[in-house]
Formats: structure tokens, sequence, C-alpha cells
């Protein structure tokens, strides 16, 4: 097969090897939202992938998925845990995300980030035909660009972050803060969710790296810029990443998933409202803030236990790092204590899946669902919200969507609240346990309308029409 000439890299490939106690492996579908807007854009483009395959200490040759070229690299356990465990989730995870949990600052991690970087440099480099665009992606490879460069100038080289951009103000507390920034300028383009994080990283270009950098259009949407780096442009833009809209619209009115919905409701007891939370098990996801409104909601007579049923799916994400272990025991203390005072035999009001679920079973979940509860402190896009609207043909359901998910600014016409404002989050809920149906249409409609004309394809259309300049 000849070289590809179109190359995602990613810290992980979108399927992970799954290892059982028995010593069976087999392959599943990688956590988050990085992979579940890729993936399918991809497939239909068969370019090839560059990604770890998730476990550790294991060399896995290259193979071929449906079209799909899958490029292994391979981490030791020692680098997952400094690189990958520490460096990307311990420092960049929080510092990215507005600091709701502190970041720490770790020199053996930081020396694993730059190791394991050049090794995704190489690979890639190895893989990509001669003119290639590459396309790397997230927090886990910033410095990937400009070591690719320098291994293959004559690349065409993209960089996407699928989280938040900071703050400039905490952005400079990393020690490491300007090889991260030259890390990114080896891209043509930098693309981000938001305008703010494209205006953060030009002033940081300007003023912490000292190049020329200027806002205005040039080929990429508005509040955008250009850096001037030697004889290169960089162009920097934000590109509100989203979802296979269309494909998950059809899931979702097909007969097996209609069906499933139904059998769901049934199954809790068929209530008269059921909410919904969907997420990776983490501390920016705000888990805790909507179980305690629901807790006071309860506790206040507001919200009758008889009558609501909270619906909580869980995927594990990061088992390892102390961040995500402490946040665990806190939620499933939350729902047992909610629990305890509330359910009767049979009916828990929180109903508590620490799973990840496929996604036809997904789509019955948020077809079942009447209102969508989606709190993060901080996110990048969030791509659940956009699935729960995607899949909602019928006009029903209310989605409560957090102002600090990116999403946020695409999604108006959710109940948007601010989940610091605990308060607030329980005046919304009530809102939207009690939303009159017309209302509740009519914000469906706006939301489907945005949902469906803005999917995944155009997002990663408009970041590669820009890279060709
Ligand atoms: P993040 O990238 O931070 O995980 P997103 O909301 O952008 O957050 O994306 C999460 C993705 O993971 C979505 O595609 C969602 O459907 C999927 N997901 C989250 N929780 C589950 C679960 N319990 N089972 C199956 N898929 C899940
Ligand atoms: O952008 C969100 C993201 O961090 C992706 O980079 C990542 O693939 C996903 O969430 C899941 O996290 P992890 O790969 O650490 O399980």
């Amino acid at each position: 097969m000849s070289d590809p000439d179109f190359v995602v890299v990613a810290n992980r490939l979108p399927v992970d090897l799954d290892r059982s106690p028995d010593g069976g492996q087999r392959w599943t579908q990688s956590p988050g939202g990085l992979v579940s807007a890729l993936e399918p854009f991809l497939r239909s483009r068969k370019g090839a992938w560059v990604g770890w395959p998730g476990v550790p200490d294991i060399e896995v040759e290259e193979f071929t998925d449906d079209g799909l070229v899958l490029h292994p690299v391979s981490l030791s356990a020692a680098e997952v845990r400094d690189y990958y465990e520490g460096f990307s989730n311990a420092t960049l995870w929080p510092l990215y995300h507005d600091v709701v949990q502190p970041p720490v600052f770790e020199r053996r991690w930081w020396d694993a980030y730059v190791r394991v970087n050049q090794r995704f440099a190489e690979a890639s480099a190895k893989v990509a035909a001669q003119g290639a665009t590459v396309w790397v992606q997230d927090y886990q490879l910033q410095l990937v660009p400009s070591m690719l460069r320098e291994l293959r100038p004559d690349l065409r080289i993209g960089f996407f972050l699928h989280i938040p951009f900071p703050p400039v103000e905490l952005f400079m507390q990393l020690p490491w803060r300007a090889e991260i920034v030259r890390g990114l300028l080896g891209a043509d383009l930098v693309g981000f969710h938001r305008p703010g994080g494209a205006q953060n990283f030009l002033w940081l270009a300007g003023q912490l790296i000292g190049l020329e950098s200027s806002r205005g259009s040039v080929g990429v949407r508005s509040r955008s810029g250009i850096v001037r780096v030697g004889d290169r442009t960089v162009r920097v833009g934000a590109f509100p990443i989203s979802i296979d809209s269309a494909g998950l619209d059809s899931l979702a009115r097909s007969a097996e998933v209609t069906k499933r919905a139904a059998e769901v409701r049934a199954s809790l007891g068929d209530p008269k409202t059921m909410l919904l939370g969907v997420d990776r098990l983490d501390y920016t996801k705000g888990i805790d803030l909507r179980l305690k409104a629901l807790h006071e909601l309860l506790r206040e007579g507001t919200v009758d236990p008889a009558e609501v049923t909270f619906v909580q799916l869980a995927t594990p994400s990061r088992e390892r790092v102390e961040h995500y272990q402490r946040m665990r025991g806190d939620i499933e203390r939350l729902v047992s204590r909610i629990n305890g005072e509330f359910a009767r035999v049979g009916h828990p009001v929180v109903h508590y899946l620490h799973q990840s679920v496929g996604r036809p079973e997904l789509a019955a979940f948020y077809r079942a669902a009447d209102v969508m509860v989606v709190t993060p402190l901080r996110d990048g896009m969030n791509l659940v919200c956009k699935e729960y609207v995607a899949c909602k043909h019928d006009q029903t359901g209310a989605l409560v969507l957090s102002e600090f998910a990116g999403a946020a600014a695409e999604l108006t016409s959710a109940f948007l609240v601010n989940p610091h404002d605990l308060d607030g989050v329980k005046r919304t809920l009530h809102a939207a346990i009690n939303l009159d149906p017309a209302e509740g249409r009519r914000r469906m409609r706006a939301l489907r309308r945005q949902v469906l004309t803005h999917d995944v394809d155009r997002w990663a259309r408009s970041f590669l029409d820009a890279l060709d300049g």
C-alpha cells in the first residue's frame, strides 16, 4: 500500500486493546470526545491514524481496519505514569481547565512528555507520504508540530486542541510555557474551539516568545490571526468541533433504539421525569454539583422522589490519577446518600452506572431522557449535549447546559446555568422538569437546527480548508 497523504496523530488510536484476565484480547472503541468526533470523519477519508493502543509495554504491528491504517506507538509503564497520567493528566489537564484541581509540576514528568512527543513525531514522519497533510490532536502532543517539522519540512502540519486553552495568567504558571508555545508554532495552522483560546495563544506568541503576531482574518474564521516564525506564517483560529449529527439522528430513529428507549423507561418504573447525565468520570464535568442540586431539591420537597429518576452513566477514566480516585469516592458517597434517604425498595432515585455503553444503547438513553444535565465547570466543547439534541427528532426533552462548556456559545436555546451557583442549578433543574411542552419544542427545534447544520464534517472541512490556505 502507498504511504498515506492524510495522517491523524493522537495520543490514543480510535480503538483500545482490551486484555482480559484469561489472556484474551479484543479491540474496543477508545473513550472520549476526540475519538467520537474524528473517527467517522477519518473512516470516510481513508487516511492513517498514529496513536497509542491504550495498554503499556506492548508492541503491535501496523494494521488496517476497514480501510483505515492504524499505526501503534508503544509506551512503557513508566511512560504511561509520567507522560500520560502525570504531565498530560495531572499537570496540563487541570491547568487548562481553570485549575479546578491544583496542577502538579514535576520535572520528571516533563522529561517523559518530551521523549514521548519525540516518538510520536518520528512515527508520523515515517508514516506520512511526501507532501502529506498531518493533523496533530490535543494537549498530550503539543510538541509534535515543531518536532515533526524538524524531521519532515515537506509536510503540511495542522494542530487542534480539544480542550480549553487557558487564560494567559494561568498558562504562565507552567515552568515549560515557552517550550509548549514553540512546539505548537511548528504547525501551519493551530486551531482552538473558541476565539478566546486563539487570542490567548496569539498574545503568548507575541509577548512571551517575542514574535510578530497580529489579529485578523487571514483565510480562517473571524477572531483569528497570524504569527510570523522566520519565513513561515502560522495561522491561528477558532473551529468549534461537532458530531456526526445525521448518523446519530438516524440511529435514534431506528426501530431497535425506539424499542430500547421504551424498555429503559419501563425498567426505571416509568417515572414521570427521567433526568440523565453522561460523562467520562472526570472532576471537570460537575457530576457532584448536579447530584448536590438534586439532593437539596429532594430534601426541600421541591422534587418528588416518586416522580423523578436520575440516571448517571459514567465512563471509567484515568483511574490511577489521584484527583480522579478522590472524586470517584465523593460521587459514589453522594449517590448512596441520596438513595439512602429517598429510595424505596426496588426504586432508587439515582441509577449510577460506572460503565461505558455502546452507541445504540446510548442513543436509547438519550431518547428516553426528559432532561439532559450537562454541568461541567469547564469543558472545551462537550459533545454529549450535541448528541442528546441529535437524538431528539420528536422535539421533546430539555437540555440543561453549563455556561462553561464551549457548546454554550452555539446552543443558546438550552437552559444555560452557572454550575458554581447551586441555587441557580436547582432553579434551572426545576424549570426544566416542569417545562411547558410548547416552549420545550420551540427550544429543541432551535437546538436541532444548530446541531444538524454544524456537524463534524463541516468542522473538519473548515479546518482542513484553512490549512490548505
Ligand atoms: P470528553 O472528550 O471530555 O470525554 P465529550 O462530551 O466531548 O467529553 O465526549 C465524550 C464522549 O464520550 C461522547 O461521545 C459520549 O457519547 C461518550 N461517552 C461518555 N460517557 C459514556 C458512557 N458512559 N458510555 C458510552 N459513551 C460515553
Ligand atoms: O479532549 C478530551 C480527551 O482528553 C481526549 O484527548 C482523550 O482522548 C479523551 O478525552 C479521553 O481521555 P483519555 O484518553 O485520557 O482516556
